[in-house]
This record gives C-alpha cells, structure tokens and sequence, in this order.
C-alpha cells in the first residue's frame, strides 16, 4: 500500500497492529482511572533520552503511561523512528524488570483524518484528531470519520472541544475559549470518540499566562496564576459522567528549573504554569489523562545548562545528557507519585 506522510516522502509500508508490538489502547486504562481517581501520564517524547527516562520512571513506579508524538517530534525526530522506538520501549520496560509494561503510543494533535489513518496503519494505538479549531460541525464530521477507520483497528480516539490559548503545535490562539459544557453531550454521541480534551483555562508551553492575568506573591515575587475553571470541568462531568476527560497543556512550569536556566545563562522571565495542587484536583475527577512535555523540556535544559556551568571543558554529549535524563527521571516520578497517582496502576 503506498501512503504518503506529512513530509511528503512517499513509502510503501506494512500494516500493522499495534497489538502486534505489545502496545495497549486506552480504553481500559481510562475505565480504570476515571474509576480509581488518578490521572495516566502522557508525557511527550522527541528522543531517546526522554524515552529512556519516562520508561525508567515508570517501570520503577509501575505506571500505565501514554507516550505521545507531536507534529513537531515527528518533524524533528521522523515519525517512523519515533513508532520503532516506541516499540523497543516496550521490550526495555520488560529488561527492567516491569513485567506487564501498560504502554500507549499516541499521536499528539493529529491535524488530519490522512495523518491518523496512517499512524493506525503504522502502529499507534491512540490518535488524538485535534478538530478544536474549526467550526462545530466540521470538528464533528473529521473526529467521526477518524473514529470510524480507528475503531475498525480497535485503536482508540481523543478529540477536543474548546481551544486552549497559547501555541497548539503550529496553530496559535491569542485567547482560550472554555468548552461549552452544553455542547458535549452531542460531540461525543455523534464523533462517538473515546476521550475529550477540554479547555478549563490550561494552555501549552512555558508561559502560560501574562504576567496581567496573575497576581504576585508579595513575599517571593513569583507570579500567582489564576485558577483552572473548575466549575466548567464540574459541568462537563455532569453532562458525561465517567466520561474519560484529557487535560493538555498541563506543565506546571517548575520555578526551580526556571531559576538553573536564568542563573546559567538563560532567560525565561515570567514563565509560569499551572500549580500542581490544581492538578492533583483534576486528577481525582473525571480527568484521566494530563498531558506534560514543557516541564521535560526544563528539566533537561538546567541540567545541561548547570552541567555546562560547571564543566565548561566537556563535549561528549552523553557527559551532559546523563545528568539531564536523570533530572528527567526525577521529574517523571515526582508527577507520577504527587501529581498523577498512577503509581502501581500496572503491576
Ligand atoms: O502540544 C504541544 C506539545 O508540547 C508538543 O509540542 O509540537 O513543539 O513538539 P511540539
Ligand atoms: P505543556 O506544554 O503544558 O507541557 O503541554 C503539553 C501538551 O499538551 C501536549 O499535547
Ligand atoms: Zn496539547
């Protein structure tokens, strides 16, 4: 069968199930937690050293996790060499001693129905069809056509509702517009998806409000965010009760990488992200999947940044990359042990 891929090379490929590379859907995951009151970590990936960290991080804690590829990993790191990765994940998961590894491979923002047909084809066994930008009913046409040829490969589909300010891979939004709890009921009976994501106020990347939308705490100076709009997830969750609920944009933007990257060199002033006490909240309800990169991202730039401070004489990567998987690492657990609760969730 030819296809051809975002990057316009065109290949021939096999079909295959992502069964077949011991990969799991989320069906059962998001049943478990939305029943359990704990959050499955989705955590982004563009490279081996991020894979080998969030596998370490759950194999040693026994978390399910979702592994998710971006339009942008795909443009740096290749699609094709993300899903084999992803699936040499699942045999050093077993290597480390994690003996039912609960694995998901997940296309993150898919913009396209060709997009996701061919990360089914190839192996995911999630897409996310992110339809969020268009007008309601052509958001419903797309995410059911999606649904429809994943479901016949018993791959399972996120779709959104609601658009999240800030930067949706290449498409940006100057404000967030919240899901409008009115109109679930019907996106999900007719797209017949198996997750939404929602806008409460999240967005993605590292500055997630203006230093204007925040309050300042007059003892350290740091900025305040305003709080998730917990009252538009209560009645989402009264429209779809046990309906599993995804949360992008989810980074709380820890302030002790952000003060190693300024105090090496660096410059974020004012990044600012979402408390992780509000996620803990968010995890213990109908939301069953939070997505973090960002806070992957700042642990791997302090690391390097302070190892650069310290060595300026090293040059081997791995010199500077060992000390920043292992921050990574650290930075997965805490998630997974404080913010998540999926610890032991996949024994
Ligand atoms: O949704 C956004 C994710 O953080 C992925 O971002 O396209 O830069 O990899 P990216
Ligand atoms: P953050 O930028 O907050 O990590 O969000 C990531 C995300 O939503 C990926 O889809
Ligand atoms: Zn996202």
């Amino acid at each position: 069968m030819i296809y051809t891929n975002v990057s316009l090379f065109c290949y021939i490929v096999m079909k295959v199930s992502f069964k077949d590379l011991g990969l799991v859907n989320t069906r059962e995951m998001f049943a478990k937690a939305v029943k359990g009151g704990y959050a499955i970590p989705a955590f982004n990936f563009n490279n081996m050293e991020q894979l080998q960290a969030i596998i370490q991080a759950c194999a040693e804690t026994k978390s399910p996790v979702i592994l998710q590829v971006s339009k942008g990993a795909r443009n740096y790191a290749n699609q094709t060499l993300l899903r084999y990765m992803a699936q040499g994940a699942v045999e050093y998961a077993k290597e480390l001693g994690w003996k039912r590894p609960q694995i998901v491979l997940h296309l993150d923002h898919g913009d396209s129905y060709e997009l996701c047909k061919s990360c089914v084809d190839f192996g995911f066994s999630s897409v996310m069809i992110d339809g969020s930008a268009l007008p309601y009913d052509e958001n419903v046409a797309l995410t059911r056509k999606v649904v429809n040829y994943a479901h016949r490969h018993d791959v399972t589909v996120e779709a959104e509702l609601g658009v999240l300010a800030g930067v949706e891979d290449e498409v940006s939004s100057e404000v967030s517009h919240y899901t409008k709890p009115e109109e679930v009921i019907d996106f999900v009976k007719k797209t017949k998806c198996d997750s939404l994501a929602i806008s409460i106020g999240t967005s993605h990347g590292a500055y997630k409000f203006k230093p204007e939308q925040c309050t300042r705490d007059p003892k350290t100076g740091r900025l305040v965010p305003p709080p998730l709009a917990f009252n538009v997830l209560k009645a989402i969750e009264k429209k779809l009760p046990g309906f599993p609920i995804v949360l992008h944009g989810s980074s709380s933007v820890p302030q002790e990488y952000v003060d190693i990257i300024n105090a090496n060199g660096g410059k974020l002033p004012d990044a600012v992200g979402i408390p992780e006490e509000q996620l803990r909240k968010a995890a213990k309800s109908a939301v069953c999947k939070i997505n973090i990169d960002s806070d992957s991202r700042l642990a791997m730039t302090a690391a390097i940044r302070q190892h650069f401070t310290e060595f300026p004489g090293h040059f081997d990567p791995r010199q500077y990359l060992k000390p920043a998987r292992e921050e990574m690492k650290k930075m997965y657990i805490h998630k997974i042990l404080n913010v998540l609760g999926s610890n032991g969730k996949a024994r």
